[in-house]
């Protein structure tokens, strides 16, 4: 299968390492918009039309499949990606929401989602969990995480302190949905944070959990095509994705 993976930015490359250690797909095609990132901070129409631009982007590529590994734009763009796409379009939302529910057995559970503005005012993991049964659902707007993360902050004080001013008010959650591309490389501070009992659940690892079940996966591709575009500075991207890939 020939995938697209779609972000604003740089952050998609944690979904794509997911993808790439499971092997399942024979080439990548990845299209981050850093032009034009952040998206979270962007309203619901602007958001929209960018992501239809990247639908456009894509139609070069015959793909079988595109991944929408942004939040803010599964949360908002969805639908109208699908309706313009020739192939069909997955989003993280609906996998994070269905791994939480495959980590959470108990329905009262409570559930941190942390995200974006934009991914947290679109209400769209609410929407989910609540229709999977679970009611204690607790959000949080955290964006500040994204630059720091761009700034390659995984750990220290600087974190030590944003964690402190995010959740100190916060009760200590059963399962954190990690509904951001770029929190998953905090996800050792934040466990250490909430402490060992708390699941996190990562869009990359439930995107894959997501696609095992709707696909037959029967061949395993150890060295698959990789190939990153942007927006605007293609290069800093790609030195980026291979760092975080360990490609280098
Ligand atoms: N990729 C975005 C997300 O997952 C985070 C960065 C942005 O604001 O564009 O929501």
């Amino acid at each position: 299968m020939k995938l697209g993976v779609f972000d604003s930015g740089i952050g998609g490359i944690t979904v794509v390492k997911s993808l790439l250690s499971h092997e399942l797909f024979e080439e990548i095609i990845y299209f981050g918009d850093t032009a034009r990132v952040p998206y979270g901070i962007k309203d619901k129409n602007t958001i929209i039309r960018y992501a239809i631009e990247a639908i456009e982007f894509f139609k070069n590529f015959e793909l079988d499949l595109i991944i929408v590994a942004c939040n803010t734009v599964s949360a908002y763009a969805l639908q109208e990606m699908r309706e313009s796409s020739t192939c069909p379009v997955i989003g993280v939302v609906e996998a994070g929401a269905l791994a939480a529910a495959n980590a959470l057995h108990n329905k009262d559970a409570n559930i941190l989602v942390l995200g974006t503005k934009a991914t947290i005012n679109s209400k769209a993991y609410e929407k989910e969990l609540m229709q999977l049964g679970y009611k204690n659902i607790d959000v949080k707007a955290t964006g500040l995480f994204v630059p720091m993360v761009e700034e390659e902050i995984y750990e220290g004080e600087i974190l030590q302190a944003t964690l402190k001013h995010y959740f100190s008010e916060t009760q200590i959650p059963h399962a954190v949905i990690l509904g951001c591309t770029h929190f998953p490389l905090i996800a050792n501070a934040l466990q250490e944070y909430f402490g060992a009992n708390t699941v996190l659940i990562h869009s990359g690892d439930a995107i894959v959990e997501h696609l095992e079940k709707q696909f037959i996966f029967s061949t395993k591709y150890k060295n698959p095509k990789l190939q990153f575009f942007a927006s605007e500075n293609p290069e800093a991207l790609r030195k980026v994705a291979k760092k975080w890939l360990n490609l280098i």
